[in-house]
């Protein structure tokens, strides 16, 4: 069965009570059951991992490399915009992303405007809140069934 596998970066945790005229209601909880629901009705299975700690979501990612993982859907918070380190674990594992946030960053403050993965993702899918994931992972779902080895 094909394997997705969800990362939310820091203070994602805090969904749900952190800035929720920005980020939305829904905690981290209920945002991934809701992602694991459709992950299966696409014949998908979804882990997911939140870490506050750049150096574990470093390590999960080089793990996702050796364990049949299909498709990457991450939101990396605040690492987007600061985090070559990330970037390159992603691109070393040869997996594909998926970005996603929930407020539009390009609506945002000037430094939100650069991510080091966009040009790296299959696709972005930002400002719709917790829908943001279902989307990614249904979008993962399809491309890997038209391209399951192409990455
Ligand atoms: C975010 C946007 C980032 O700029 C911010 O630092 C986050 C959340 C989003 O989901 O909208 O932590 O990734």
């Amino acid at each position: 069965m094909t394997r997705l596998l969800l990362l939310n970066g820091p203070n994602l945790n805090l969904l749900g009570q952190r800035e929720p005229h920005i980020y939305g209601a829904a905690t981290l909880e209920t945002v991934e059951r809701r992602a694991a629901e459709c992950a299966r009705e696409a014949g998908c299975t979804l882990e997911c991992f939140q870490s506050n700690a750049e150096h574990l979501l470093l390590e999960r990612i080089h793990r996702a490399g050796t364990e049949g993982v299909g498709c990457l859907i991450f939101n990396p918070g605040a690492f987007t915009h600061t985090s070559i380190a990330l970037r390159d674990a992603v691109l070393a594992v040869h997996l594909p992303l998926i970005e996603v946030h929930l407020s539009n960053p390009h609506a945002r403050e000037p430094f939100r405007h650069q991510s080091y993965f966009s040009d790296i993702a299959l696709g972005v899918i930002s400002g719709f809140g917790a829908l943001g994931y279902e989307l990614a992972v249904r979008a993962a779902a399809q491309h890997l069934a038209r391209a399951p080895h192409a990455g």
